[in-house]
């Protein structure tokens, strides 16, 4: 039997794993309850060491295949040795920058959901981190979807909305992308708005990124409107979980079922952290007539 200790970190989500050496081989019954912990808590906190890059690795392997990061706007990886990794930073080397998002807001979002199957997963490993700023946040949709009034569930199920392709989360225009003028035509997947997560089976809201967004088929007006209230109620504090940061920190979360955020911090401070992705697959529609079993 595995031991180590699985400490919830609030109310709505996430859970500090100690007791487990992240650097070294980890046995099968380890990784097992790791990955329970994480299907029950969202977002997982390993705290208090430093891991190097193929250790990182190593550890994302465990949870499923390496997804390699989304086109950044530089256009090539920022560590040539481990594509697989990106890096989150605001630090500049010969006036060039060691990787993405720089210091400012990254505003809610989940990973990728801009291609037809999304990351199923990441890890962010924190190697210098400013003396305050730069928390992110995470936020639970499993209760998003769960405290929507009956009314509103039945507005959305069977909706699909588009997540746009063009910004990231720092306001930045990927690669190769153009403005867009009319969120209906924005590039980018249709996915549904609540979802069944493929392990859990919980439905969960899927909203990606607001900006460009469009609930696909409705008057734009009303998709705005539909869309701004959907996302007030997701990312009220009652579903969050803050993470302040601390050297050797290393945050997994699911992206299936949780939003992220991250504060901005000082320009003149530090930042950098490394960041794995594991792949995904196709979201499916919750779709709950299909719960009904046929006598
Ligand atoms: C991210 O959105 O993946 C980065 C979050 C952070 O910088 O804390």
């Amino acid at each position: 039997m595995a031991h180590f200790t699985v400490t919830p970190l609030g109310d709505a989500l996430g859970a500090e794993i100690s007791g487990v050496d992240l650097s070294a081989p980890l046995a099968a019954d380890v990784i097992d309850r790791i990955k329970q912990a994480w299907a029950d808590h969202l977002v997982l906190r390993f705290r208090g060491r430093i891991l190097t890059d193929p250790q990182l690795l190593a550890f994302t392997r465990h949870f499923g295949e390496l997804d390699p990061p989304g086109p950044n706007p530089y256009g090539k990886p920022f560590l040539s040795e481990f594509p697989e990794i990106n890096v989150i930073s605001n630090i500049k080397k010969d006036g060039v920058p060691m990787g993405n998002l720089g210091d400012g807001e990254a505003v809610w979002h989940c990973d990728m959901t801009y291609i037809e199957s999304p990351p199923r997963g990441a890890l962010l490993h924190a190697l210098q981190i400013p003396p305050e700023g730069g928390d992110t946040f995470w936020s639970n949709m499993y209760l998003a979807w769960d405290a929507l009034p009956d009314a509103m569930k039945m507005q959305i199920d069977g909706k699909r909305a588009i997540h746009d392709a063009t910004y990231n989360s720092a306001g930045m225009m990927r690669k190769g992308m153009q403005e867009v003028t009319d969120p209906r035509k924005a590039p980018g997947a249709h996915h549904p708005l609540v979802i069944r997560h493929p392990e859990t089976q919980r439905p969960a809201l899927f909203l990606g990124r607001r900006r460009n967004s469009y609930i696909v088929g409705m008057d734009l007006d009303a998709s705005n409107a539909l869309l701004d209230t959907l996302w007030a109620h997701a990312t009220q504090p009652a579903f969050t979980f803050r993470q302040v940061w601390q050297e050797g920190d290393l945050i997994m979360w699911d992206n299936r079922c949780t939003l992220h955020r991250r504060d901005s911090f000082d320009p003149s401070a530090s930042r950098l952290m490394h960041r794995t992705q594991i792949k995904g697959g196709k979201v499916a529609p919750y779709e709950p007539a299909k719960l009904t079993v046929a006598s």
